[in-house]
């Protein structure tokens, strides 16, 4: 996966908004996004084969020209995009890793934020959505340790897609919690 440096200005034009969506599982949410916000480029970057399948095919179908996947681990990819070039990152329903001896692999630790926010534009978001409340608090304990982030809780945004985990969680009692910060520095 390691690569040549990546210029999104060659991938999407000039001056494009670029949306990283890490972990978009099914895809539901990405196409939803993709197909509601065209003038917002999207490089998708999922290990899980069938998700990037079905997203291809919604692309190709509708000819999208601003949307990109990498299949793969986000952690290979994150090394290729230049500091600052984009403008938001999603990270909704990241993998819990419930049980303790697992949560050092959390997507949402201090090493990684720290890549992703040198990749974010200053004015960038890093939006994050998870129904595991411990998994909320402590996203929220490592993002705001982060002193070039701003922001907090915020209410379900309307335009967020639902996807089935997103269900899930709600049939089985769990409440969603969103947090955006942006780049202030
Ligand atoms: C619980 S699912 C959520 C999917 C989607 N974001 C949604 O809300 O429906 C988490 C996804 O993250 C993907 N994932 C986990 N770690 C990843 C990594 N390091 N790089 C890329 N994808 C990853 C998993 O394969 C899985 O599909």
């Amino acid at each position: 996966m390691f690569g040549e440096p990546l210029r999104l200005d060659d991938v999407f034009g000039p001056d494009a908004a670029v949306v990283l969506d890490i972990g978009f599982g099914g895809g539901e949410g990405l196409i939803e996004m993709a197909s509601a916000r065209p003038r917002e480029c999207i490089i998708g970057v999922e290990v899980h084969t069938p998700g990037v399948a079905k997203v291809i095919d919604a692309a190709e179908s509708n000819e999208w020209e601003h949307v990109r996947l990498v299949e793969g681990d986000v952690l290979d990819f994150l090394p290729r995009l230049l500091p600052g070039s984009l403008s938001g990152v999603r990270i909704w329903f990241p993998d819990p890793w419930l049980k303790r001896k697992q949560q050092h692999r959390r997507i949402v630790r201090p090493s990684v934020t720290g890549l992703l926010v040198d990749r974010l534009r200053v004015g960038g978001t890093l939006h994050v959505a998870t129904d595991i409340a411990e998994y909320a608090k402590q996203a929220v304990g490592v993002l705001d340790a982060e002193h070039r982030l701003r922001g907090g809780v915020v209410p379900r945004p309307e335009w967020r897609p639902e996807t089935r985990f997103e269900r899930r969680g709600l049939a089985e009692g769990r409440t969603p919690t969103d947090l955006i910060y942006e780049r202030i520095t």
